[in-house]
């Protein structure tokens, strides 16, 4: 990396593979916990869809639209996309701080796997709140880890992964936080699964 703190656009443009394994597949939890909600969905925004590891959970929404930062992964996504078979509407911002480029409510379902928590502590009230404003509801999966920071105590600054208190901070947005779900949980890494939303 070039720079000396964590720039998100900057790292996911630079960064080979978005998943920890080069040709990752979909584990059991994300099947159960996203399935369910894409049954009666017309639309789905995926946001951070990196190289579309999640797109065949998608073979029966209508609409599927993807937000990334970066673009390294587009063609792989693209190959991902026609292997299942499905057309995605792919944006990309510039900067993690920009509105998603979307109506409020125009997507039935959000879907953010694995991305939030590499969202910094300063911009991850804007991703959250976007994701609210332009899907009726979203689903996260996450991971939680014991050398990761939280927020208030001191880190490298060019560290990519963060420990959130996602629940604390739908509070702080007024959203409506649902359907949690603990997936793991060893020594040091657990994970689990959300639902947010506006409150009605
Ligand atoms: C660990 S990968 C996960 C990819 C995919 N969701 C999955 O589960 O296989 C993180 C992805 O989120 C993207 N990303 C990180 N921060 C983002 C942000 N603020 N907005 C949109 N995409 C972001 C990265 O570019 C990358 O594609």
């Amino acid at each position: 990396m070039s720079s000396e703190t964590y720039n998100p656009a900057e790292y996911w443009n630079m960064r080979e593979h978005p998943n920890t394994a080069a040709a990752p597949d979909i584990n059991v939890h994300d099947r159960q916990f996203i399935t369910p909600i894409l049954e009666e969905a017309k639309s789905v925004l995926e946001l951070g869809p990196g190289v579309g590891r999640l797109f065949p959970l998608y073979k029966n929404v209508p609409r599927v639209a993807t937000v990334d930062l970066s673009r390294n992964y587009a063609d792989r996504a693209k190959d991902a996309a026609l292997n299942v078979g499905i057309s995605v509407e792919a944006f990309y911002l510039d900067t993690p701080l920009a509105p998603l480029p979307f109506m409020a409510g125009e997507f039935d379902v959000g879907i953010a796997a694995h991305v939030l928590m590499h969202v910094p502590f300063e911009n991850i009230e804007h991703s959250m709140s976007e994701l609210a404003r332009v899907c009726k509801q979203v689903r996260v999966i996450s991971v939680v880890h014991r050398f990761w920071p939280k927020k208030g105590t001191r880190f490298d600054p060019k560290w990519h992964c963060f420990n959130h208190d996602y629940e604390a901070i739908c509070k702080s947005l007024n959203l409506q936080f649902g359907d949690y779900e603990k997936f793991s949980e060893g020594a040091d890494i657990g994970s689990f699964g959300f639902s947010f939303r506006l409150n009605s």
